[in-house]
């Protein structure tokens, strides 16, 4: 099993996502001993904004971001909340994976992804609380954006861990934590 782990706070040692992407991998190792992770921090190694600028854009940089997505089975991706969104550093490493013919492709009936065999685990974390139904719901940009980007990918096995309200209350924060530590316990192993 090949594991892709991507962590992009710019919290460094503070950041909750992190801590969350960590427990992840080590999760599913220790259920599959001989399983290989590949890091990347997107934080400390960003891939290049898009531009149509000739030569600007670093073309082995997005090739081998595509080529680790391609060999990985599970992707544990680390998503802080930023300003109702993902951070800009994980919007580009994003923008690096939705290749025509490579992650999706346009059929007789439309677009067609073809990510469908991978795993993808989200490792969420936010100050406030957006669950859908509460009166925040709708800015988030976050959750949602990356279930419908890896949708469209074909991915029909996203996870979700999620630690909320981190900025609410030192009471909330504690319960948003173990609640996720509880989650990433749960995860099936394979
Ligand atoms: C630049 C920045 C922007 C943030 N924007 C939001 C926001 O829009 N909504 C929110 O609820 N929390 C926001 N937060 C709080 C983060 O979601 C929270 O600190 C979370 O733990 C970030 O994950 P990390 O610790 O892995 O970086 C923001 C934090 C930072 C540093």
């Amino acid at each position: 099993m090949n594991i892709l782990q991507i962590d992009s706070s710019i919290l460094g040692d503070h950041s909750t996502t992190r801590q969350l992407t960590a427990a992840i991998a080590a999760r599913l190792q220790a259920a599959a001993p001989g399983a290989q992770v590949t890091y990347r921090d997107l934080a400390a190694a960003p891939l290049p904004q898009f531009t149509a600028a000739p030569g600007a854009m670093d073309a082995a940089a997005l090739s081998l971001a595509l080529e680790q997505v391609l060999a990985a089975d599970v992707i544990v991706i680390g998503a802080p909340l930023y300003n109702f969104s993902v951070p800009s550093q994980l919007k580009s490493w994003l923008d690096a994976l939705a290749v025509p013919g490579k992650t999706f492709q346009y059929g007789a009936s439309g677009p067609e992804g073809l990510l469908g065999a991978k795993r993808v685990i989200v490792a969420s974390a936010r100050g406030g609380i957006y669950t859908p139904g509460t009166p925040m719901a709708s800015l988030d940009h976050q959750e949602n954006y990356l279930k419908s980007f890896f949708g469209f990918l074909g991915v029909n096995q996203l996870e979700i861990v999620r630690a909320e309200g981190l900025k609410v209350s030192d009471e909330v924060r504690a319960q948003a934590l173990a609640s996720a530590f509880e989650q990433i316990a749960q995860l099936q192993a394979a």
